[in-house]
């Protein structure tokens, strides 16, 4: 009797394991990976993300959305075409469980920042980016991201070229940022301790 309920207990442990993320096999999967994003998810090739301390879930919608073809990248494109979900699972849980890049030391412009502080407490990036930046669910981490990746990205959302998941939140925010500003942003979210 014993037996057997503990077999049931392994039985129920087993599925229960199955559906949730396995961070080892998104660290193996992650392995494909690392020659462009960094071996702990921590960039230092231009225009190209750190994915590292991402929120689980932004990782996830993204490569969803690579896969799907409704963002668009040459690079990520050949990467996605054979990701299963469960992959995309594991990789999102991976990412988060990784330390995020820290704010880039010292700071070469400090006036460049304090108007990207301004405009980004104007402009409440904090009501969906959280204060510290650090993202939530499917809104990025921004805070420590590249310089160069996070003008590309606001230059994209203002183009149209990205278009943003779900309310397309950013295509909204990023539609009346002027250039002069976007770099401010992207430098002061660079350097945010
Ligand atoms: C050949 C280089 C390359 C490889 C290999 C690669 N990526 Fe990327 N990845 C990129 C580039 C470039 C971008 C930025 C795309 C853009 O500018 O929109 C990107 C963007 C991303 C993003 C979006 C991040 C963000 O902040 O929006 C995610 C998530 C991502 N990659 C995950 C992965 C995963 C997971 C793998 C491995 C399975 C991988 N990438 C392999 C080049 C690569
Ligand atoms: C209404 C909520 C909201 C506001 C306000 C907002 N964001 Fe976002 N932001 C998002 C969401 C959601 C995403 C992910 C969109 C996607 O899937 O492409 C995002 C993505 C981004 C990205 C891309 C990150 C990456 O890794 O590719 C940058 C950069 C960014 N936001 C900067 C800002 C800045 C700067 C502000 C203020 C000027 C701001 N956001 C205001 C919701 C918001």
């Amino acid at each position: 009797m014993l037996k057997l309920s503990m077999a049931i207990v392994a039985v129920l442990l087993t599925s229960a394991a199955a559906n949730a993320a396995d961070i080892e096999a998104g660290k193996a999967k992650a392995q494909a990976c690392a020659a462009c994003h960094g071996d702990t998810g921590v960039s230092t090739t231009e225009t190209i993300p750190s994915l590292a301390g991402q929120p689980d879930l932004y990782t996830q919608w993204q490569l969803i959305f690579f896969r799907a073809g409704t963002r668009k990248n040459e690079q990520m494109q050949a990467v996605v075409e054979d990701l299963t979900n469960e992959d995309i699972r594991n990789l999102g849980a991976y990412f988060a469980s990784l330390p995020p890049p820290k704010g880039v030391t010292p700071d070469p412009d400090p006036g460049l920042s304090d108007k990207g502080k301004l405009s980004a407490a104007g402009r409440r990036c904090t009501s969906c980016h959280l204060d510290s930046f650090a993202g939530v669910k499917a809104t990025a981490r921004i805070a420590g991201q590249r310089e160069d990746y996070l003008l590309k990205a606001l230059r994209d959302y203002k183009s149209g070229a990205r278009a943003g998941g779900g309310m397309a939140a950013m295509a909204d925010v990023a539609y009346s940022l002027q250039d002069e500003e976007i770099t401010a942003l992207a430098h002061y979210l660079a350097h945010v301790q």
